[in-house]
Parts: structure tokens; sequence; C-alpha cells
């Protein structure tokens, strides 16, 4: 790796936050093998039973709230305060564990555990604590319209229109913990190849589109991720 990256875009899944002890998705024993996604994250779901939602995030919380960043979060802050160029991340996760870990420019295109969304009045406030159909927005009065402010199937990705001019502008893609199955997320390596990026993916494992990538890192994150920034940095042109 010679070439001085002027924009890195760093694409990240549940598979960052595996070495933080939390679930993945679709591993052995991942979230979507214990609840039906049909169930917790649609919004058909949510009209349907919202306590049963409200619930499933509820019980969410306070796990994601003590989780703590892991040496591949820290090796993204690490890029960021040694590499000259612009860096972001661009993450699916709804955990706040790249904020915990100090990176800035974070786009959460799944939205956020911590937050809420009044779908009558749009208001979005933060809250680590649990809620139900009870509930009264702050802002508007309405009750039962409160829903985890998390990008549900059906429903539109988060930062979109920052996020495509990102893709379109960055010289350095990296993904990162991702299985790359769920579409926008999984195209974003083609948009960002297109516009002339070096493609990189990190897993522990092929993925479905890793055809899409130039070089794959296999291993885990908290260790992969802190070697490549080493030597990303290291060749920073003094
Ligand atoms: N280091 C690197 N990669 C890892 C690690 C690790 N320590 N542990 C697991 N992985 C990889 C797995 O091999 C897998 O490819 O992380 C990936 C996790 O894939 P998923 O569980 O499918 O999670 P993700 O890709 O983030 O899912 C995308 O699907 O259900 C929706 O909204 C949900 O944001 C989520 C989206």
């Amino acid at each position: 790796m010679t070439r001085q990256y002027k924009n890195i875009v760093i694409l990240t899944g549940a598979g960052i936050s595996a070495e933080s002890g939390l679930s993945t998705f679709r591993s052995e024993d991942g979230l979507w093998n214990k609840h039906r996604v049909e169930d917790v994250a649609t919004i058909e779901a949510f009209i349907r039973n919202p306590d049963y939602v409200h619930e499933f995030y509820n019980e969410m919380r306070p796990e994601l709230f003590a989780a703590q960043p892991n040496a591949a979060h820290k090796a993204i802050t690490t890029l960021q305060e040694k590499y000259p160029a612009q860096i972001s991340v661009v993450t699916q996760n709804v955990d706040t564990l790249h904020e915990k870990a100090g990176n800035k420019n974070v786009y959460h295109i799944h939205g956020q555990i911590n937050q809420m969304v009044c779908l009558n009045c749009g208001h979005v406030f933060e809250s680590w604590g649990a809620f139900s159909s009870e509930d009264t927005c702050e802002k508007c009065g309405v009750t039962a319209m409160l829903k985890p402010n998390i990008v549900f199937f059906g429903e539109d990705l988060l930062c979109m229109n920052d996020v495509d001019r990102l893709l379109r502008s960055c010289d350095l893609f990296l993904s990162v913990g991702t299985s790359g199955v769920v579409y926008p997320a999984a195209g974003f390596v083609q948009i960002a190849k297109m516009f002339g990026a070096d493609t990189y993916e990190f897993n522990m494992e092929k993925t479905s589109n890793n055809m899409m990538f130039d070089a794959h890192i296999y291993g885990p994150a908290g260790t992969t991720l802190p070697t490549f920034v080493d030597k990303l940095t290291a060749e920073v042109k003094q």
C-alpha cells in the first residue's frame, strides 16, 4: 500500500462489535436465530404488537449501554488521529461503541438503540430507558407513537445523502465485520469501486459479496484492523 489516501470510508457491521461481547445477527447464536425479523424488526410487527417490539429493544439497551469498545473501534480513532485524510465511519450498528471509542464522523444508517423517534411528529430524542405503547411524546403529547429510532426492514436508511456523497468521493473503502447480505449497505462497495476506491474486506470468512473487494483480510477485526492501521499510518509521508 503506497497510495496516500485522501478520503476513507469505513463501513462496519455487527462483527466489529463481536469482540465487545455483543451478538451478531446471522451467526449460529445470532439475534435472528433467537427472534424472527418479522416479529421485531418490521413496521408491520410494530403496528401489530408494539409492546412485543418495545420489549425486544428494552432488553437490548442495558447490554449495549454497558458494552465497551474493542481494539477495532479504537484503531479507527488512531487512524483518524494519525492519518491525514477525511475518515468517515458508516455503521449498520445501533450500538454506540464507535462513539465510546472516540470515533468522529460516525453515520448510523440503521439508527441508534439510545434514540427514540415519534412517528407522529418526527421528534427524536436520546434515552437508554425502557418504553411501551403507553409512553407519550414530549414534543407533541401524542401517546403510543414512540418507536426505537432503529431502521426497520422496509424503512428508508438514515444519512443516505451524506453517505452517497462520501462513497462517490472516497479513494479507500474498508468493510469491517459485515456479512454483506443486507442492501443498500451491501452495495456500498460497488459505488466506492466505481468511483476509483481501493476496497478491502475485513471478516472472519468469505462473505456474499467478497468478489467486489480488491483484498480480503481474514481474522478477528480486533487484531486485523489495528495491524492494518499501523501499516497505513507508518506509510504517511513525513
Ligand atoms: N471480526 C471480524 N468479523 C467478524 C467478527 C470479528 N471478530 N465476528 C463476526 N464477524 C463477521 C461475521 O463473519 C459476519 O460476516 O461479522 C459479520 C456479521 O454479519 P451479520 O450478523 O449479518 O451482521 P451485519 O452484517 O451487521 O448485518 C447487517 O442486517 O439485520 C440487519 O440491521 C441489521 O445492521 C444489521 C444488518
